[in-house]
C-alpha cells in the first residue's frame, strides 16, 4: 500500500540472547493528552519521557495551530495553555497522520466550538470509521461536514451553546469515552458517560490531575458512570510519562522467544487497564518478573525482567481485551511459539484499527508458516515451540497497511523462527516506536533493512 512515502522495507532472522537494561519511549496515550490537556490549560506545562513519535508531534503542532505555545528545552516540552474554553479556530485543516487518537480526541475537543475546524489523516486513518465520535457530537449539537460518509475529511461547527449529554459508549473504547469528555470541556452544564466496560482511564486520572471536577462511580456491575463539569478551569501541570506498556511487549516478547535471553524494561507503565498482556503470558508460563513496583505521578510503574521461556496456549477471555486491545498481534506471535492451541476471543474493535489487524495478523501469521484460524472475532493459534519451518525461505513480506504494530510484531517473529521474516515496510513504526530498530538491535536482535523488497 502506498501512502506517498517510500516504503522502507525490513527483515529480521533468527537470533540469540537478547539481552541488556533499556527504557522505552514514552506511554503514547499519556503523551497524546499531556500536549492536549497542557495545551488546553491556563499557565504552565511541563513535561517529560514524552514520546516523540510522529502521533503524537502531530497533536502537539494541532494544539499549536489552535493557540498553544509548544516549545522543548533539553529534555523538557514547555506548553504555555490557552486556558479552558479559549482555543483558536485553526487556519488550515489539522493532518493526524496515522493517529485515531489524536484525531478522535481532538475532534471532541475543538469539535463543539463554534468554528470550523477540518480534520485529515493517512491513508490508514482516512479508512477508519468516525462516526463512533461524530454520532455523540452531533447529539451535543456539533454539525458534521463529510463527503466520505463519517471517515476523513471532516469538518466540525459546533453550535453557540454546546448541549451536554449523558452517553452510554456502545463499544469498548477509551478513544470514544474521551471525546465525549473532551467536548465536555467546553460544554456548560455535566456531561456524563456511561461506560459499560472499563478501558484504559488517562483521560480521567489526567483530568483530574489538572483541575476539572469529574468524578467516577462505579456499580456492582462495573459499569462506571463518569460526570464532568463543563467550563471549569483547568490548571497546568508537570508530567513525567511513563514506558508505554503497548511498546514495551516487543522486546518483551523477543526476550521470551529468542533462548537465552534475558532484559530488563525499566519504567514500564503499570495501570491496570494496560497489563492484560503481561496477565497472559505469565499464565502461559512467561518467565517475567515484575520488579520495583512503584506509584509515579498518579501512575503505577515497575521495571520488568524477562528471560527466555518455554510457553504453553492458553485460552485469553473476551473480557481482557479492552486491557491488551493493541497487544493482540504480538501475543498472536508468542501464541505461534506455544506448545498447544491459544485461543483469542473478543475481538471486533481489532477489525478497526490502524489496519484490519485480525486479517493482517492471521495473513502474516499464514504467510510465514503458523497454523492458524481467522473468524469474525476471534483469532486461534496452534503453536510450534522452536519454529522449525516458520520464516518465509523466498523472502516474500508480510503486508503491514501501514500499521505500525503488524510491522513491529512480524520483525520479532523473525528474530525465533528458523527462516528470515520480511516485512513491506518498517518507516511506519515511527509513528509510535522511533527508537524500535536500533533499541532491538542494541540487544542483539538481527533486523536490518532489506533493500531486495524496495519496489
Ligand atoms: C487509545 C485507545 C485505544 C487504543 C489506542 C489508544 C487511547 O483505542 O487502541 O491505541 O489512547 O485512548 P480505542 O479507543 O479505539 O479502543
Amino acid at each position: 500500500m502506498s501512502h506517498g512515502i517510500a516504503l522502507k522495507p525490513a527483515k529480521s532472522r533468527k537470533s540469540t540472547n537478547l539481552s541488556g537494561t533499556v527504557r522505552i519511549p514514552g506511554d503514547k496515550s499519556i503523551s497524546h493528552r499531556s500536549f492536549m490537556f497542557g495545551g488546553l490549560a491556563s499557565g504552565e506545562t511541563r513535561i517529560t519521557g514524552l514520546l516523540e513519535g510522529e502521533d503524537v508531534i502531530n497533536t502537539g503542532k494541532a494544539m499549536q495551530a489552535m493557540g498553544a505555545r509548544i516549545e522543548k528545552v533539553g529534555a523538557e516540552w514547555i506548553i504555555q495553555g490557552t486556558g479552558n474554553g479559549a482555543l483558536l479556530a485553526p487556519e488550515a485543516p489539522l493532518d493526524f497522520g496515522n493517529a485515531g487518537t489524536g484525531c478522535r480526541l481532538t475532534m471532541g475537543l475543538v469539535g463543539v466550538y463554534d468554528f470550523d475546524s477540518t480534520f485529515i489523516g493517512d491513508g490508514s486513518l482516512s479508512k477508519r470509521p468516525m462516526g463512533r465520535v461524530l454520532d455523540p457530537l452531533r447529539e451535543m449539537g456539533v454539525q458534521v461536514t463529510s463527503t466520505a460518509g463519517d471517515r476523513l475529511p471532516v469538518t466540525l461547527r459546533g453550535p453557540r451553546t454546546p448541549n451536554p449529554i449523558t452517553y452510554r459508549v456502545p463499544m469498548a473504547s477509551a478513544q470514544v469515552k474521551s471525546a465525549v469528555l473532551l467536548a465536555g470541556l467546553n460544554t456548560p452544564g455535566i456531561t456524563t458517560v456511561i461506560e459499560p466496560v472499563m478501558t484504559r482511564d488517562h483521560t480521567e486520572k489526567m483530568l483530574q490531575g489538572f483541575g476539572a471536577n469529574l468524578t467516577v462511580e462505579t456499580d456492582g456491575d462495573g459499569v462506571r458512570t463518569i460526570r464532568l463539569e463543563g467550563r471549569g478551569r483547568l490548571v497546568g501541570q508537570v508530567i513525567d510519562v511513563p514506558g508505554d506498556p503497548s511498546s514495551t511487549a516487543f522486546p518483551l516478547v523477543a526476550a521470551l522467544l529468542v533462548p537465552g535471553s534475558d532484559l530488563v524494561i525499566e519504567n514500564v507503565l503499570m495501570n491496570p487497564t494496560r497489563t492484560g498482556l503481561i496477565l497472559t503470558l505469565q499464565e502461559m508460563g512467561a518467565d517475567i518478573d515484575v520488579m520495583n513496583a512503584r506509584s509515579a505521578g498518579g501512575e503505577d510503574v515497575a521495571d520488568l525482567r524477562v528471560r527466555g521461556s518455554e510457553l504453553k496456549g492458553v485460552t485469553v477471555p473476551a473480557d481482557r481485551a479492552p486491557s491488551m486491545i493493541d497487544e493482540y498481534p504480538v501475543l498472536a506471535i508468542a501464541a505461534a511459539f506455544a506448545e498447544g492451541t491459544t485461543t483469542m476471543l473478543g475481538l471486533e474493535e481489532l477489525r478497526v484499527k490502524e489496519s484490519d489487524r485480525l486479517s493482517a495478523t492471521a495473513a502474516g501469521l499464514k504467510l510465514n508458516g503458523v497454523d492458524c484460524d481467522e473468524g469474525k472475532e476471534t483469532l486461534v493459534v496452534r503453536g510450534r515451540p522452536g519454529g522449525k519451518g516458520y520464516g518465509n525461505a523466498a523472502g516474500k513480506a508480510v503486508v503491514t497497511h501501514l500499521d505500525h504494530r503488524i510491522a513491529m510484531s512480524f520483525l520479532v517473529m523473525g528474530l525465533a523462527s528458523e527462516h528470515p521474516v520480511s516485512v513491506d515496510d518498517a518507516g511506519i513504526i515511527a509513528t509510535s516506536f522511533p527508537e524500535f530498530m536500533d533499541l532491538m538491535t542494541g540487544l542483539g536482535a538481527r533486523i536490518e533493512s532489506d533493500e531486495s523488497q524496495a519496489a
